[in-house]
């Protein structure tokens, strides 16, 4: 079983790094594959709705998008995390949610992985960026599921200055029980 993590913070090291990554240790020490994957330091260049993938199966960008949607399709579980941008998802996260359309001209899909989603901000705007996040998830036809905190939706972590999170015992304690949550939903779910 292969679980991806994914952070959406344009900063190394950050709160959504290390959520991440926290989430991700707990779901190895759950029996998973791990890998993680930032956007940081990452080119990801907006959709342009050009519909050159529409003729050629593929984008005419040529950047890491496509590491990023390998990644998605080889994996049971994809762990999303992004950083509130004035009350949304980063521009990193919103631009790899919208070059995924190539993925549905090469007839691959993300149907029946299992998602969830972190988002972490300073004091606003976390409903807006899980519902974006958990959007992305159900358009694609995953099945989202949440470590047991706002109901319906992600884990919701309030920080601010880089690094801050990891004095956070309830919020680690958090993405960790997010990290065994996809596992034990993915072994489920291949019954
Ligand atoms: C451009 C920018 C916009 C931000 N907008 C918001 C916001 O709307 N709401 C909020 O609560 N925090 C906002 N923040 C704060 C970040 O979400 C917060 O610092 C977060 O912990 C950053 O995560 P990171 O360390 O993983 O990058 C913003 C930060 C930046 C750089």
């Amino acid at each position: 079983m292969k679980i991806l993590g994914i952070s959406g913070s344009p900063r190394k090291e950050g709160n959504t790094e290390i959520l991440v990554r926290e989430a991700l240790k707990a779901a190895e020490e759950a029996g998973a594959e791990v890998e993680y994957l930032s956007v940081a330091g990452k080119t990801i260049k907006p959709c342009e709705a050009c519909d050159y993938c529409v003729a050629h199966k593929r984008c005419h960008h040529d950047d890491d998008a496509d590491l990023f949607i390998e990644k998605m399709v080889a994996a049971d579980g994809i762990i999303m995390a992004s950083p509130v941008y004035f009350g949304n998802v980063t521009g990193q996260v919103k631009s790899l949610i919208d070059r995924e359309r190539v993925m549905w001209r090469q007839g691959k899909t993300l149907a029946d992985k299992v998602g969830a989603s972190i988002a972490v901000g300073w004091k606003w705007g976390f409903f807006e960026t899980l519902a974006s996040l958990d959007a992305f998830f159900l358009i694609n036809k995953m099945v989202v599921v949440s470590n047991g905190g706002v109901p319906g939706l992600g884990l919701m972590v309030f920080s601010r200055d880089k690094g801050e999170v990891s004095t956070n015992d309830e919020a680690l304690q958090g993405a960790r029980d997010l990290g065994v949550r996809v596992v034990e939903t993915v072994k489920k779910m291949s019954g």
